[in-house]
């Protein structure tokens, strides 16, 4: 039991950490490029990436988890009537109600870790933030979105699985990483390396019923309900 309750912490300490990054970042967010990947393969997993999203037009009430600030929900507003959007970085949401300033739009300040949705959406949309949810609390993170969906309601969601070798601290086997900020302060980060097919199965056995998959460059998407 101690073991299990320093390893829980050492998670919590970790998670912490990588909000605090991502507060951290909200300013220099959209100028960060990502190394390695060629503008060409960028561009093209991003038109491919927001057809998607457009394509599978989440119509309704819509939740968005982890939105930042405000990356894809203009685009999301496009077909829906609403949008939530929830981020544990008040800097993060900031930037997104300047961007947005949309009646629409209800941000929600809340550690997905520990929030519960207060009702049911028509659809649920997380982009870039599933590879950030730790394995060990990766069938608590789908619980919630189960319990945000109405019966008929519809998942979707972007992601990759890009880690730089240098971001490896505990190798490549770990899905710890260290990030680091223009000024050059660091700090530790979850990225989980899901492959389409392992994550498929993987939400398979929790009982979604959900595809993913890839596209240009280290990018994928996933679609479904649950099962
Ligand atoms: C990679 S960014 C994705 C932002 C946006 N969806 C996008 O695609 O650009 C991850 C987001 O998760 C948020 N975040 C990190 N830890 C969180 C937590 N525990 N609860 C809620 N949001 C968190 C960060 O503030 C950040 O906005």
């Amino acid at each position: 039991v101690a073991e299990s309750d320093g390893q829980e912490q050492d998670l919590q300490a970790l998670l912490a950490e990588q909000l605090a990054y991502y507060r951290a970042r909200a300013p220099e967010y959209s100028e960060t490029a990502i190394p390695d990947v060629t503008e060409h393969e960028l561009l093209t997993a991003e038109a491919e990436l927001s057809e998607a999203v457009r394509r599978f037009g989440l119509g309704g009430d819509v939740l968005e988890l982890a939105c930042g600030p405000g990356t894809w929900t203009r685009l999301l507003l496009q077909g829906a009537t609403s949008v939530t959007a929830v981020d544990g970085a008040p800097e993060m949401l900031a930037l997104a109600e300047e961007k947005l300033a949309d009646r629409r739009v209800r941000l929600i300040h809340a550690d997905l870790f520990e929030w519960s949705p207060d009702r049911r959406y028509d659809g649920v949309f997380f982009g870039f933030w599933l590879s950030h949810v730790p394995l060990e609390r990766f069938e608590a993170f789908w619980e919630t979105v189960g319990r945000a969906l109405k019966p008929s309601g519809r998942v979707l969601f972007v992601d990759d699985a890009y880690r730089t070798a240098d971001e490896l601290i505990e190798g490549d086997r770990s899905a710890i990483i260290r990030r680091a900020l223009n000024d050059g302060r660091t700090y530790r980060a979850i990225k989980v390396p899901h492959t389409p097919k392992d994550l498929e199965k993987r939400l398979g056995r929790l009982g979604w019923s959900i595809r993913v998959k890839p596209t240009a460059g280290p990018f994928y998407w996933g679609s479904g309900t649950r099962g």
